[in-house]
């Protein structure tokens, strides 16, 4: 979605004439198949689809200090704009439950998933997948989830247990289109 858009605003950006062939307002391109695949790329719990590739914490250390400190803070603690990664832990049940990777979330997969598709913030898809996976690896370990000096990769993040692993009720309700 935010690809499409930020087409849109090229297209907008070079001007009018090249862009005016397509559509009704000129704007944008024929959508493709992979544009419409909503499940395309996306990794979840299994790790099913995970690039090959690896990182360690202190290398995930760099990345997280050039690419995400600057909002989530320099010990993931986050700020009065933007959330916190670290901490929360044994909060959910109180009436002020601080939900992070390390609270919260029930899967690491998911976790290098979302960082994959939407971090940094104002540049997501940026990250190669080391970067992916080293920046998880520092996440965990700053929320003592894995120990320092682990090194991730394709084949061990789906093994990583999480600490609110069980702290979700599946829905029964069969999906409906
Ligand atoms: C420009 C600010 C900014 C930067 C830089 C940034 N983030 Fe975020 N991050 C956000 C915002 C805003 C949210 C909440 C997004 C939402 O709720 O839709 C968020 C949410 C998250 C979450 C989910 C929060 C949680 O604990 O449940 C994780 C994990 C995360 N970011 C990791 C990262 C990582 C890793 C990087 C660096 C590679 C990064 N972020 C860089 C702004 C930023």
């Amino acid at each position: 979605m935010c690809k499409i858009v930020l087409v849109l605003a090229l297209g907008l950006a070079a001007g009018g004439r090249a862009a005016a062939q397509h559509g009704p307002w000129g704007l944008g391109r024929t959508a493709t198949a992979a544009d419409i695949d909503k499940d395309a790329g996306l990794v979840g719990p299994t790790g099913e689809g995970l690039p090959v590739g690896h990182g360690t914490t202190s290398q995930g250390r760099l990345v997280y200090a050039q690419r995400c400190a600057q909002c989530h803070g320099p010990s993931g603690e986050g700020n009065a704009v933007y959330p916190a990664v670290v901490g929360g832990r044994g909060t959910l049940g109180s009436p002020h439950p601080l939900l992070t990777v390390g609270s919260y979330w029930p899967f690491a997969t998911t976790v290098w998933d979302y960082v994959n598709r939407a971090m940094p913030y104002l540049n997501p898809g940026t990250l190669q997948p080391d970067e992916v996976y080293a920046v998880t690896a520092y996440l965990l370990a700053m929320n003592k989830i894995i120990p320092e000096d682990m090194e991730l990769n394709e084949r061990n993040l789906a093994g990583v247990k999480m600490p609110n692993r069980n702290g979700f009720i599946p829905d029964p309700r069969p999906d409906v289109k």
